[in-house]
């Protein structure tokens, strides 16, 4: 166990995709006869990577505040406001100086349209951005300009990736709020409000009926999770955000598939002030990525050339079962191995492990799907239903993505394609960016000037102007780096923000 830990995440992932796909590939799914169950290296990553997931929230386990109220009842309207904690107390959280936060309780949608409710952070600047409209597009009376009125603050609705799939893993009790400065920091730092969904299973605690697991992946639900978190803040904060502000969706890997599906609801039910959406590295359809990642590997003569985002995508395969099982709970998992079956319903779900106690808890595990099953037609169906892309959506979109990203850049460019050629999509903008070098979360930081710059020209631009790339759909640009062979080349991010107890505050001396 000792010498495992060290290794990146990376190398785990991609240990365990190549190992699952090897023992897949070479001979049918029979139980070997060995013992499926958790042994004690496996307790030991188990327990290790609980430990460190713990060590991470602001709270213990999961706080009252995620606790559903008394008043809640599955027949209240979408974006009712359930719970508001005006001002969390941040001295368990990493939150930059001047800087403030609150959380807030609301109702969202799932994919059947059942009413669930959904915790979300709500990070404050120290001062708001002022947005003020460009010469020639001033019009006294517009009332979007906060120029004059310190406390009016623009939006950007933040979609959070991969965090893991049981309630502990709700990002807003997190110490750092999962992206730190990557994102989240940075846009409250630059003036804007950010409210952050935690999505529904994530936070709040399951209902009685199961009907709060998290559907992960499933874009256009949590599209539902981040409209209604939008409307709600509007409601808990009216003082301080105009029910028609300007606002900017955005969201990375999973929640660039948010963002996406967001843009698309917005083609659908539009919202007042949106300016456009940011989706970074997303996850559009997950089902033909594995299809085609077991292609290449079976196809690739040496495994260690083959582009990261084909193990990766192996990598991810137990988990799309579980998410298949989400929204369509007669599935019943059956994709898994008999061994991973065990693993994440014996071992990850009762321990409520998040994304790094699941990649622990997995290794070793050589055998975790049943072969074909993403040919199953429910599997088939859940990536109809679940996917992003290639339909009508409402831009401005910029789609940004690393040329070593954990995704496919020609699967996503057919994507991009293929979403222009949908009719009425002509004359929405639609931008792609493919940063040379980078992978999945470098990319962000890769392209924070432009991301930055983008949001600050949307939410300066008038309701129903264009702006920057203005209604073309499908401009695509390669951006090459400087030094980007020395540079930080992971699939996760290569740093974190690290917090001192109270009697360790000599740290921060560092
Ligand atoms: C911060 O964490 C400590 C334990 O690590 C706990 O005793 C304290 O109540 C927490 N404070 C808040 C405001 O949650
Ligand atoms: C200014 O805004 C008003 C109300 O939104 C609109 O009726 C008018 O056409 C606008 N004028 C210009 C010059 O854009
Ligand atoms: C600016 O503030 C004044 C009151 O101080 C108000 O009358 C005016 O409408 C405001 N202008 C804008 C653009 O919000
Ligand atoms: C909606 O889906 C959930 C699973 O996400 C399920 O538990 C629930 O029974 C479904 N409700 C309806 C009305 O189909
Ligand atoms: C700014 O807006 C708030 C909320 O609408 C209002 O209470 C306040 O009077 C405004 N301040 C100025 C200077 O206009
Ligand atoms: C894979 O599953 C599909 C649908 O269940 C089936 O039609 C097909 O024959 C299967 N292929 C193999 C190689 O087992």
């Amino acid at each position: 166990m000792k010498s495992l830990l060290p290794l990146s995440m990376q190398a785990i992932s991609i240990a365990i995709a190549l190992s699952s796909f090897l023992e897949t590939s070479a001979s049918a799914q029979e139980s070997t006869g060995s013992s499926t169950a958790c042994d004690k290296d496996c307790q030991d990553l188990v327990d290790t990577g609980i430990a460190f997931e713990r060590s991470s929230r602001a709270h213990e386990g999961v706080d009252d505040f995620y606790t559903i109220p008394n008043e809640f009842d599955p027949s209240m309207e979408p974006g009712t406001l359930l719970r508001v904690e005006e001002h969390t107390d941040i001295t368990n959280y990493t939150v930059p100086g001047g800087l403030t936060m609150s959380r807030i309780m609301y109702t969202s949608e799932s994919l059947n349209g059942t009413v669930v409710p959904v915790s979300a952070f709500v990070l404050w600047p120290y001062a708001p951005f002022e947005y003020e409209h460009k010469a020639g597009h001033s019009n006294s009376s517009c009332p979007s300009s906060n120029t004059n009125n310190s406390t009016k603050f623009p939006l950007v609705a933040w979609a959070h990736g991969t965090s893991g799939v049981f309630p502990p893993c709700a990002p807003s009790n997190y110490r750092s709020l999962q992206y730190n400065f990557m994102t989240a920091y940075s846009l409250a730092l630059d003036g804007f409000v950010v409210i952050a969904t935690d999505y529904a299973g994530l936070g709040v605690t399951t209902l009685p009926d199961g009907a709060q697991s998290h559907a992960w992946l499933a874009g256009p639900a949590g599209a539902n999770d981040v409209t209604y978190a939008i409307d709600a803040v509007r409601k808990a904060f009216p003082a301080n955000l105009d029910a028609d502000g300007p606002f900017v969706a955005m969201g990375h890997s999973q929640g660039g598939g948010v963002a996406w599906s967001f843009a698309e609801r917005q083609a659908v039910h539009p919202q007042k002030g949106y300016r456009g959406t940011i989706s970074i590295s997303p996850a559009t359809r997950v089902i033909d990525e594995i299809e085609r990642a077991m292609d290449v590997l079976g196809a690739a003569e040496d495994p260690a050339t083959v582009p990261i985002w084909a193990p990766t995508a192996l990598g991810l395969q137990v988990k799309v079962v579980a998410a298949v099982t989400a929204v369509y709970p007669e599935y019943n998992d059956v994709g898994m191995s008999e061994a991973a079956y065990d693993r994440w319903h014996n071992v990850l779900e009762p321990a409520g492990g998040c994304l790094v106690t699941d990649t622990l808890s997995f290794l070793g595990v050589t055998d975790q799907v049943r072969a074909n099953w993403t040919a199953d037609p429910l599997v088939r169906e859940w990536q109809d239903v679940a996917s992003s892309g290639r339909k009508a959506f409402r831009g401005p979109m910029l789609v940004i993505v690393g040329g070593e990203d954990a995704l496919p850049v020609d699967m996503l460019e057919e994507d991009v394609e293929a979403t222009c050629a949908v009719e009425g999509n002509e004359g929405q903008g639609l931008e792609m960016e493919v940063y040379g070098g980078m992978q999945h979360f470098p990319v962000i930081q890769a392209s924070r000037g432009k991301w930055m710059r983008w949001v600050k020209e949307r939410i300066s631009t008038p309701a129903g102007h264009s702006s920057g790339g203005g209604g073309v759909c499908g401009k695509k640009t390669v951006v090459e780096g400087f030094n980007t062979e020395y540079t930080s080349h992971t699939i996760a991010p290569n740093w974190l923000v690290s917090w001192a107890s109270p009697m360790e505050a000599y740290k921060y001396a560092l």
